[in-house]
């Protein structure tokens, strides 16, 4: 029966990392997956999570199932970190469901649109995070995109966006990336995102909010204002959170979606539904990284150096983004300023796909295929090569 199956191509961007593994090359640079890193080019744990993972395995006394929706107060100190005090204060409204990460949150996000209407769309930002594709795709929801970004002006088209939300049935279900734009780290800005608000109201529109870089944009407030704002406009919300990034804990797959409904009674049957959806998929999601979390988030001094060395990754990202545009733009005599005003990891240079293998092949600089670098694998000691590098493989 087996043999049925197709080989499946290498995914793109975990087939950066393998050809980068294999690559002996001591100038090797790896700017391909999105994951922090400092400026020794390690993938730190802050250390409020390793401190809170000390104690918590010291305290732990059993390891017994919790439920299909996880950890309550993991949950719940997730839901106030990111949807902020007003919306918390409409608990009765909200269905927490803890998930194997932000990438479980979305497919049960996605499980749980179609469960409430089969044969659902979703419309992504054109471009969008690549597995946005598989993980909403295969779970049933038809992939449409909407205009965003212009690779050739550095811009987001925001006027082709609204027009397009404007002319959605009512019902239609939007994707939006709440902060750090993956792959272009292009946001909106606080009236862009306000008219996002004003027109998915007015034509009745489902946002499903996707929040996996909370923290690495600006800081913890600014970062979530768009949930919060558009959360003020409409009746009812879907949102995918992922802490791999701002803790630091990637493999433990720790992540939550946050439902809100339109009153309580519709919320209790959406925590129902988002129980039944977990217990299918995955059964009861990890434990280790939301206790954790749940830990560094209820301590006042775990809370507070998590939340320095989290605004410490946030600037150094932000500073290598304005040492990176300035260097390219001495390099190449053109302009790279954008790449400072973008935020998260995330922006995509100009370069063709075969620009791409050549910045690899040649020079062993490492970046998805579509031009998408991850900033933070930029690093004082690196800046020099890779600037004159790609300088050369964009003349050629
Ligand atoms: C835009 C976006 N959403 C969601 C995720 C999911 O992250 P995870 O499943 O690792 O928590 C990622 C990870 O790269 C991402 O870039």
């Amino acid at each position: 029966m087996l043999e049925t199956l197709i080989r499946v191509p290498p995914d793109p961007i975990l087939g950066v990392t393998a050809a980068l593994q294999k690559d002996e090359s001591t100038d090797k640079v790896d700017l391909g997956v999105g994951v922090y890193k400092d400026d020794s080019g390690k993938t730190p744990i802050p250390r409020a999570v390793k401190r809170a993972e000390q104690e918590m395995l010291a305290a732990q006394t059993t390891k017994t199932y919790l439920s299909p929706i996880g950890n309550p107060d993991f949950n719940t100190q997730m839901a106030a970190l990111t949807l902020g005090s007003d919306l918390v204060n409409r608990k009765g409204d909200l269905s927490l469901a803890q998930a194997p990460g932000g990438s479980g949150a979305l497919r049960l996000g996605a499980e749980l649109l179609l469960a409430a209407r089969p044969g659902s769309s979703i419309h992504v930002s054109d471009p969008t995070w690549a597995n946005h594709v598989p993980l909403l795709g295969n779970a049933g929801l038809r992939l449409e995109t909407y205009p965003y970004y212009d690779a050739a002006r550095n811009t987001l088209v925001f006027d082709r966006m609204i027009e397009h939300f404007d002319a959605l049935p009512a019902g239609s279900v939007v994707l939006l990336h709440a902060c750090c734009h993956n792959p272009t780290g292009q946001d909106l800005d606080g009236a862009q995102w306000s008219a996002v608000a004003e027109v998915l109201a007015r034509r009745r529109l489902m946002p499903f909010i996707d929040m996996a870089y909370h923290g690495l944009g600006e800081d913890l407030d600014r970062d979530a204002a768009s949930i919060r704002l558009i959360a003020k406009a409409v009746p009812e919300l879907l949102v995918a959170v992922s802490c791999s990034k701002n803790f630091g804990i990637y493999r433990e797959r720790t992540g939550m979606l946050a439902v809100l409904s339109a009153g309580s009674e519709p919320a209790s049957v959406v925590t129902g539904q988002l129980s039944r959806l977990a217990r299918s998929l995955w059964s009861m999601p990890p434990d280790h990284g939301a206790a954790i979390v749940d830990r560094v988030l209820s301590q006042p001094e775990l809370r507070q150096d998590w939340m320095t060395e989290l605004h410490h990754m946030a600037n150094r990202i932000n500073s290598l983004r304005s040492l990176l545009a300035d260097r390219l733009s001495e390099a190449t005599q053109r302009d790279f300023g954008w790449i400072k005003a973008q935020r998260g990891m995330f922006s995509r240079l100009p370069l063709s796909a075969e620009q791409v293998i050549n910045a690899r092949e040649a020079l062993h600089i490492y970046m998805a295929p579509d031009g998408r670098i991850n900033v933070a694998g930029v690093s004082s000691a690196n800046v020099d090569y890779l600037t004159t590098g790609l300088a050369s493989v964009m003349r050629g």
